[in-house]
């Protein structure tokens, strides 16, 4: 496999804080690859440094073997990275589809073929229903959605996911386990944020742990969860005791 998304050496200063300490991950096409790790990891703010929200105090990012360290984040959104917020960020006084039509301008300039490609996105991800629905009426399980949706309308190369199940419940979450699924089958590399563990691990091919802004494991789901590192710094005794 070949890296569609490389960090080198990343670093994010906050002030004295250190969000991400020389973080150096590699993203393979067409993986669905877990970010895991305990709150103020730093796992928000590598997404950040990845989408060209912001930029990283140092390190260097490549993405399809181009630098893009110093590009922002619509024009990488156009060269295929789209990512979700934690919090999310529908514009809530517009329709479903509008909202989806936002993602889908990214690829054209016409609202009918925006509109066209919005619908076809909404009926992907199940949210078809609810198109002429504002967006702040939606539920907060909807709005999950849409916040994939909108992203998925980018028509992305690369998909970051922070926390796009939290809230939800388990089934709609295995609901949701299905859509990334059916989203890496069309051929998009993703990035996952995730807490449960239940839901992470059985979808991931490969995990990073991050802890304290820095990568103390990666590898595959079965051997990270009997780590060590990952064990005292994250999964806790519950995990030692059940994987043991
Ligand atoms: N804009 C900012 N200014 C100052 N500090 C920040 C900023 N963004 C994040 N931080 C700090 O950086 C650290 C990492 O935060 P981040 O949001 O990346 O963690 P996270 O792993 O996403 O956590 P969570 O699981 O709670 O979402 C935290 O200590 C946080 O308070
Ligand atoms: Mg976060």
């Amino acid at each position: 496999m070949s890296a569609l998304l490389e960090v080198r050496d990343l670093t994010q200063r906050f002030g004295g804080l250190v969000a991400n300490a020389d973080v150096s991950i590699d993203v393979n096409k067409g993986e669905i690859l877990g970010l895991i790790g305990p709150n103020g990891a730093g796992k928000s703010t590598l997404f950040n440094a990845i989408a060209g929200v912001r930029k990283p105090t140092e390190g260097r990012i490549a993405f399809e073997g181009r630098d893009v360290t110093d590009l922002g984040a619509p024009e990488r959104c156009a060269l295929g990275i789209a990512r979700t917020f934690q919090v999310v960020k529908s514009f809530e006084t517009m329709s479903v589809v509008e909202n989806v039509m936002v993602g889908a301008f990214q690829r054209t300039a016409s609202s009918r073929v925006a509109r066209e490609k919005a619908r076809e996105v909404l009926e992907f991800t199940g949210l078809a229903a609810r198109e002429k629905a504002m967006a702040n009426e939606l539920t907060p399980p909807e709005k999950r959605r849409l916040e994939v949706a909108r992203a998925l309308a980018t028509e992305p190369k690369l998909l970051l996911l922070d926390e796009a199940m939290t809230g939800l419940t388990p089934a709609e979450a295995r609901q949701g386990v299905e859509l990334v699924r059916t989203v890496r089958a069309r051929g998009v590399t993703i990035v996952m944020v995730e807490h449960v563990m239940e839901i992470v691990m059985p979808l991931v091919d490969r995990a990073v742990v991050l802890d304290l802004g820095r990568v103390i494991a990666e590898g595959k789901p079965a051997d990270i969860v009997r780590d060590e590192r990952v064990i005292t710094a994250y999964l806790g005794e519950r995990h030692r005791a059940r994987d043991a």
